[in-house]
């Protein structure tokens, strides 16, 4: 694939770069073996556990632990609890923990999370980080940043219009453009207080309805500003957040974004459809590919479904990260729950990585099992009792 100029894309010039110096880990792309180079390269198998790249980190499977907010920190730092969840997870074998939503604007922060809105954070994070590399040093670790905006748990909501989810019935508050850089400041500044802390990454949360996704979507979204209207105008708050975190953070440090690939689904509001559909969704994904961030993980509002062993209801997200043509590497998350159709998705090779949230938390374990060999599919029945009893902290309900 070539730019509008002729120049290659980003991806290409990044596995050509790894294939002639031999060093795929460092630039990004690629795998992490000779084989794996060349399988990657030149068209060979990956399987769940072939080592992969994101950026510059080396992840010794495709294996990522999704976003899970845990609902198990105080006044915004971590608990022993919290930890002794992280490091079950990175002991359990997943080649990347992405944390739950972590709070960059402090008037946004809800308790129970980890807070990264001020300086004062970064000690804290610096022994989440510290205890995670302890429990497994080859499991990478990556916060996951959000404003929770439309579906802020307070009373009133701020988006980017007044335009509430369907169902929704607080009130909402459109935001200025002089509060939207400050957003996007406050955002940076999470951003470089994770690399202080030594974390390998972040994740913009732009998923799921909240305030980032809310920008993103044509139903929430009906600016008539710089910040609304065309596809490029709604992403411009995302685009702003990552220019200005590269001045923070430099080149190196990996940003991830979650999107949503359809805002249709209960999540927001009983059988509502509407919203960011393929098309848009298309359109949207490829203006973010264009900034510089270092992996699209791929979601939607409709996450809450139930996944069986039956390989028709798994991977909800796939038909729509499937048709992107993009240059970073993608995550698909949602409704994974075996090993055979995680292994006929990575070999069609239009997704590089697997994000798992529910199966972890029923069993944090589950990639060590499935990399020892074990063929039963995840545990978890998608009951999501887990998720509406979130602010008892984050468990299994399935589970004595
Ligand atoms: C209890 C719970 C908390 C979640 N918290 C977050 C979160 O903080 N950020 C996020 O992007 N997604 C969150 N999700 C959604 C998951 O990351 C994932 O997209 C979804 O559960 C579908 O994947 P799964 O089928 O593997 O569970 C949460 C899901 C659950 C069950
Ligand atoms: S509570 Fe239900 S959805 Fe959550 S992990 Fe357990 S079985 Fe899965």
């Amino acid at each position: 694939m070539k730019d509008e100029m002729g120049f290659p894309t980003r991806r290409e010039f990044l596995k050509a770069a790894a294939a002639a110096s031999g060093a795929a880990l460092i630039l990004g792309i690629g795998c992490t073996s000779e084989d794996e180079q060349d399988s990657d390269v030149e068209g060979g198998d990956i399987q769940p556990f072939s080592p992969g790249t994101i950026g510059t980190l080396q992840l010794k499977n495709r294996l990522v632990r999704s976003a899970t907010g845990e609902c198990l920190a105080l006044n915004g730092e971590f608990t022993d609890k919290y930890l002794e969840t992280m490091t079950a997870l990175a002991t359990g074998g997943v080649g990347m923990i992405i944390s739950g939503m972590t709070a960059p604007v402090q008037t946004d922060a809800v308790p129970l999370q980890l807070y990264a809105y001020d300086d004062q954070y970064i000690n804290s994070l610096k022994k989440v980080k510290e205890a995670v590399s302890g429990a497994a040093s080859d499991c990478k670790l990556v916060a996951q940043i959000s404003h929770s905006g439309n579906l802020y748990v307070g009373e009133t909501r701020t988006g980017p219009s007044n335009i509430s989810w369907p169902g929704d019935v607080k009130p909402m508050r459109a935001l200025s453009v002089e509060e939207i850089g400050a957003i996007v400041e406050d955002f940076a500044q999470a951003v470089r207080r994770f690399k202080e802390a030594g974390w390998d990454g972040v994740e913009l949360h732009a998923a799921h309805g909240y305030l980032l996704s809310s920008f993103l979507s044509n139903y929430t979204n009906d600016r008539t500003d710089l910040y609304g209207g065309s596809v490029q105008n709604r992403v411009r708050i995302l685009r702003e957040i990552v220019e200005r975190a590269r001045v923070l953070v430099g080149s190196d440090f990996p940003i991830l974004v979650k999107v949503n690939s359809t805002d249709s689904g209960d999540y927001v509001g009983e059988g509502f459809v509407g919203g960011i559909g393929q098309e848009v969704f298309l359109e949207t994904a490829a203006e973010i590919a264009q900034m510089d961030i270092d992996a699209l993980d791929v979601s939607g509002n409709s996450w809450m479904e139930t996944a069986s062993s039956d390989p028709e209801s798994q991977s909800f997200f796939l038909k729509a990260a499937e048709a992107l043509e993009i240059d970073v590497p993608v995550i698909l998350t949602g409704g994974n729950r075996t090993v055979p159709r995680i292994e006929e998705i990575l070999t069609n090779k239009k997704v590089d990585f697997i994000g798992l949230a529910r199966p972890l938390i029923r069993e944090p374990d589950l990639p060590n099992k499935w990399s020892a060999g074990e063929t039963t599919g995840a545990k978890c029945i998608s009951c999501n009792q887990c998720f509406y009893n979130i602010f008892a902290g984050l468990r299994c309900h399935q589970e004595p």
